[in-house]
């Protein structure tokens, strides 16, 4: 896997022509995309160094891919089942160099990139969308699963911006925000679920504030949501964790607005660990709840939270930053995920529409991802 260093931030996004203006103004806030396909490699911008470096890492392996999943080079839902669809086409790609065209050669890719993180359902639902069309084709393809792989990711950039003038409509005008985690376009194809929401209000002049906890101990707000939003013009207030309940007691905030790693059949909601206690301050304080996700991101299958395998990482995490210890040398638990009841939520946005509590039956009725 090779490294690239670049000292100036990624391409903008296109402007496509003949956009009206609010659309003119959600890509005047959006100028980031985490992966892109070049040559023969899927490139992949190192979350791991942002925001000090944007540096890029080259994939060329499947298994390369799932080692920059794993260590969260790239990270978020809908961009880790990006990637996995990439991976397995480098996969083909050198199982046809090396003479293989039966699809079977592809299943030690398939496991390796599924066990790649557990939590986000939009890996395996990416992987089972290829492994689908690998069986359907009947040989190895390479090209055709390129088609598949850039259609998932071109089709995820456009569900973003449909929930984002979707979620941006609940928003009262002179509202103020609380994001928790990176959901933007670090995270998606791009624009992002959650913070595709903030980006749409902004530009529609709706928000009084936008805050953002630093969510420990990754730091995907603070390394990722504050610098993405400055990349694109959006003023962000960072705030530690442990502020948000406080923030929400002095009535800054109107909406808790978060995305979503496995959305159940009743509305049970697993996100980034610190999203449950938010959303548990929020009720307490009147701060509605609104979790934007893809379609991909639901899982029909899982009748309700419990079932969700909750994704634990090393503690170092938490007592080490940046190879420096931040703790007393004790062991750490390090669950990255939690359980958000759907008691607990106001409303879930996908491309489909916004649902209401109760939500089994809304959710049953959109279209899951295709
Ligand atoms: O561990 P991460 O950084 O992959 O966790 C990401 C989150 O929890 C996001 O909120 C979720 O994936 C939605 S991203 C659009």
């Amino acid at each position: 896997m090779s490294t690239d260093r670049q000292s100036s931030p990624p391409t903008p996004a296109a402007t496509p022509a003949g956009v009206d203006a609010v659309v003119a103004d959600n890509n005047r806030h959006d100028s980031l995309r985490p992966l892109a396909w070049q040559g023969n490699a899927l490139r992949v911008l190192d979350q791991r160094r942002l925001p000090v470096d944007v540096a890029y890492l080259d994939c060329s392996t499947a298994g390369q891919v799932a080692q920059a999943i794993t260590d969260l080079a790239v990270r978020g839902a809908p961009a880790i089942g990006i990637a996995g669809a990439y991976g397995v086409v480098l996969a083909a790609q050198a199982a046809l160099a090396a003479g293989d065209e039966d699809p079977a050669a592809l299943d030690p890719a398939f496991d390796l990139l599924e066990r790649a993180r557990p939590t986000a359902v939009n890996l395996a639902w990416a992987l089972a969308r290829m492994r689908a069309e690998a069986r359907r084709v009947g040989r190895i393809d390479p090209v055709g699963l390129l088609a598949l792989a850039q259609t998932i990711q071109a089709d995820d950039l456009a569900a973003n911006r449909r929930m984002g003038d979707l979620g941006a409509a609940l928003i009262e005008p002179g509202s103020g925000v609380l994001t928790h985690c990176n959901t933007g376009s670090l995270a998606t194809a791009g624009f992002g679920t959650a913070l595709g929401v903030v980006r749409a209000a902004w530009a529609q002049q709706r928000l009084s504030a936008v805050f953002a906890s630093e969510t420990r101990p990754w730091l995907q707000g603070a390394r990722l949501t504050a610098w993405e939003l400055q990349q694109d013009h959006i003023p962000v207030s960072l705030i530690v964790d442990s502020a948000g309940a406080h923030l929400m007691s002095t009535g800054r905030v109107q909406w808790l607005v978060v995305g979503a790693d496995r959305i159940a059949a009743n509305g049970d909601t697993a996100n980034k660990i610190g999203t449950l206690q938010l959303a548990i301050a929020a009720r307490h304080h009147g701060v509605r709840v609104m979790v934007v996700a893809p379609s991909s991101t639901v899982d029909l299958a899982m009748a309700d939270g419990a079932g969700i395998d909750i994704e634990l990482r090393d503690g170092a995490e938490v007592t080490h930053l940046g190879g420096q210890p931040t703790a007393a040398a004790v062991t750490a638990w390090n669950p990255v995920f939690d359980v958000t009841p759907a008691t607990l939520i106001d409303a879930i946005v996908t491309e489909h529409g916004v649902v209401r509590p109760p939500f089994g039956p809304g959710l049953r009725a959109a279209p899951a991802g295709r």
